[in-house]
């Protein structure tokens, strides 16, 4: 029987509460289909960073890699500055396991609520790959004169060929075996992003004219794709983008799917270990009230299993989850599920 070892990082808020749900639908589908997951719990996150001052060990990511892929709650706890954690554990893993792709999958399932007037599932369902190394994330720039009036601030949209040129050739890889509009839309901003989304473009149409020349390509300033992704989202195969651009617009293509509870992400290292997470934070003010909602956490299970080639399980997760949004959930918001945290985990499972 086939085994994967995993890495378990429930974190802060209620992480641990959506960890809890989607391990155990991980466990159930494991039974059905036949293979094995053992896991090992990691504490990182804002408690253990109060308790110790340490934010993550130094040998973290060298233990992680030791693993077959990494499940994720959420990083954030309200007791301690923001940007303390967020870069130094999540952005930190992202960057040390080099986890390149940020896989943010823009899907409406059944019976789920859209606040985009008379769209429905057949019309929302494309898939964002985000960037995940470079941008203005990498943190090159500084301050100085900080707080006078004289205060200079600079952070630096930095991007090199190699990172752009991986990042797209899995972007043309995916759309490909995605395998239905076949159309790869490169989202950037070559009106001002003169030097960077430059780079982006020129290399977007070499390499898919050389390499791929069944892909459709198709080119949107940022905030063109924004417009679009609200009023034509069926326009949409596949959007490729840069880390900021990419972390804007996932938010935005994650309300139109139902919001937080059901929008789910995969940072992936094809050569490496990938770490699978809810796109939403850690809503501390649920914490341990078992009202949040799993299914983000569930469905990034399901990319989990994918990745890791169970892909009849992962679909059968899919399934199940889009069974409970269609015939029992009353909304993905939390506390009005119409069902507890556990209980919607349990539905999820018992639907395997
Ligand atoms: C996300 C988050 C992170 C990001 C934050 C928490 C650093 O917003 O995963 O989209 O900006 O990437
Ligand atoms: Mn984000």
């Amino acid at each position: 029987m086939k085994s994967y070892k995993i890495a378990v990082l429930p974190g802060d808020g209620t992480g641990p509460e959506v960890v809890r749900e989607g391990v155990k639908v991980l466990d159930a589908a494991a039974k059905a289909y036949n293979f094995k997951l053992e896991y090992q719990t990691f504490d990182f996150g804002g408690d253990r960073y109060i308790r110790t001052g340490e934010v993550l060990p130094n040998s973290a990511a060298d233990e992680l890699r030791k693993f077959d892929a990494i499940f994720l709650g959420a990083i954030g706890h309200p007791d301690v500055k923001p940007g303390i954690l967020e870069k130094g554990i999540l952005l930190r893993l992202r960057f040390e396991l080099d986890q390149y792709i940020n896989l943010r999958p823009v899907k409406l399932y059944p019976g789920v609520e859209t606040p985009l007037k008379d769209k429905g599932p057949e019309h929302i369902d494309y898939v964002v790959v985000r960037e995940n190394t470079g941008d203005v994330y990498t943190g090159i720039g500084g301050v100085t004169m900080k707080g006078t009036p004289s205060e200079v601030a600079i952070q630096s949209m930095v991007y090199n060929r190699f990172q752009v040129e991986r990042c797209l050739r899995y972007a043309f890889e995916y759309t490909r075996k995605r395998n239905k509009k076949k159309t790869l839309a490169l989202c950037g901003k070559t009106n001002v992003l003169t030097y960077v989304y430059d780079l982006w473009e020129r290399a977007f149409h070499e390499i898919g004219e050389k390499d791929y020349p069944d892909i459709k390509r198709e080119y949107y300033h940022v905030d063109a794709t924004c417009m679009w992704m609200v009023k034509n989202p069926e326009w949409f195969d596949v959007i490729v983008t840069g880390n900021m651009f990419g972390d804007i617009i996932t938010d935005l293509g994650a309300i139109t799917q139902g919001g937080m509870g059901i929008a789910a992400g995969g940072n992936l290292n094809p050569e490496g270990v990938s770490m699978f997470e809810p796109i939403g934070g850690s809503a501390p003010k649920y914490t341990n009230k078992n009202v949040i909602n799993p299914l983000a956490a569930i469905c990034s299970g399901a990319m989990m299993l994918d990745h890791l080639g169970e892909t009849t399980a992962a679909q059968a997760i899919e399934k199940s989850v889009m069974n409970v949004t269609a015939n029992k959930l009353k909304s993905l918001a939390a506390g009005k599920m119409g069902y507890s945290t556990t209980e919607v985990g349990d539905l999820v499972a018992n639907g395997l």
